[in-house]
């Protein structure tokens, strides 16, 4: 009999739906795995074959500039063949429900579909009609899985680690997918997380997993390692939740002003899109503090890392 015993391996999902269920090595092997794909970013030739002769979809239903370019790009840097469907020129628009839409594009030989939609479980209803790799790109207000892995990595790229940081999400934590992926996966890696806003979007609700509230930001401003400014998802919103615009940025807003009152390493984030001179003045935006364009270009490299590690698992080689 032999002595070998073969090790688990640590990534086993042919799906990334959400944070939720990741354990902590598991988030950490995804980052570990994105930072050698970041290496082939700076390369002359920015291409690895792991994923040659595989073909992806991105199937956005919902608005996106970053996410599905960055989908795309990461793809064709593993060398898959990728196609892009979209939504508002397809079938979909003439009644086709989401899942007859995903069994048609898996019948086509595809491997991964990536789908951003308005509702939540948008993903995970796919899973259920579907044998393919299905990666989550935003589903409703409920999780972005890909924004949350390259929030922690370019938190643990800066900071050197990510157990023990003070971070800060600020701004439409109700509305934002964004902020309920960060939490989770901050938690889990052992950040302390406060979530601050007008009460009316920044749900109590949030505090059961293990998140501090406040509604003074500039009561927090100066213990915080790093501060997520969240966009108000106004698309999201259907009634009045704070008295007006300029009240808002007066209580919210991240300014040069509040900016002096952080550590001066404080890193200000924000997943993009930015309203410039609501929940972010420009000139923080642009400033030395700002990671903005830096965590587009890690999102590369954790898509890349994800899109292979999902197909690795589904074709049993982890
Ligand atoms: C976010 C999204 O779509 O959830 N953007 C992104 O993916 N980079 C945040 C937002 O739209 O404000």
């Amino acid at each position: 009999m032999s002595d070998v015993v073969a090790e688990k391996p640590v990534w086993t999902r042919k799906h990334l739906l959400t944070l939720n269920d990741l354990s902590p090595e598991e988030i950490l092997y995804v980052l570990d795995t994105a930072e050698s794909f970041k290496e082939v970013s700076t390369r002359s030739i920015k291409k690895v074959p792991a994923l040659r002769g595989r073909v992806v979809v991105t199937a956005f239903f919902e608005d996106s500039t970053r996410t599905r370019m960055s989908f795309t790009l990461a793809a064709q840097r593993l060398s898959a063949d990728i196609l892009d469907f979209s939504a508002k020129i397809s079938s979909a628009s003439k009644g086709e429900s989401l899942r007859d839409t995903a069994r048609n594009i898996e019948a086509m030989g595809v491997d991964i579909i990536i789908v951003r939609h308005s509702s939540a479980g948008a993903a995970y209803d796919i899973t259920q009609a579907v044998d393919c790799c299905v990666i989550n790109a935003g589903d409703g207000q409920h999780a972005h899985p890909t924004q949350g892995l390259l929030d922690l990595f370019t938190i643990r790229e800066s900071k050197g680690r990510i157990d023990g940081l003070n971070v800060a999400i600020a701004g439409d934590i109700a509305h934002s997918r964004v902020a309920r992926s960060d939490l989770r996966g901050l938690i889990k890696l052992g950040a302390n997380v406060t979530l601050v806003g007008p009460p009316t979007l920044v749900p109590r609700s949030f505090e059961k997993l293990g998140a501090h509230i406040t509604s003074d930001f500039d009561a927090i401003l100066p213990k915080m390692d790093v501060i997520n400014m969240l966009r108000i998802q106004q698309e999201r919103i259907t009634s009045s939740v704070f008295p007006s615009i300029r009240e808002y940025i007066r209580l919210f807003g991240m300014n040069a002003d509040r900016l002096k009152r952080c550590k001066p390493d404080v890193l200000i984030m924000h997943p993009g899109p930015v309203n410039r001179g609501k929940e972010l003045a420009a000139d923080v935006a642009d400033g030395p503090n700002s990671s903005i364009l830096r965590q587009v270009t890690n999102g590369l490299a954790v898509r890349m890392a994800v899109l292979f590690l999902c197909q690795q698992a589904a074709a049993g080689n982890t």
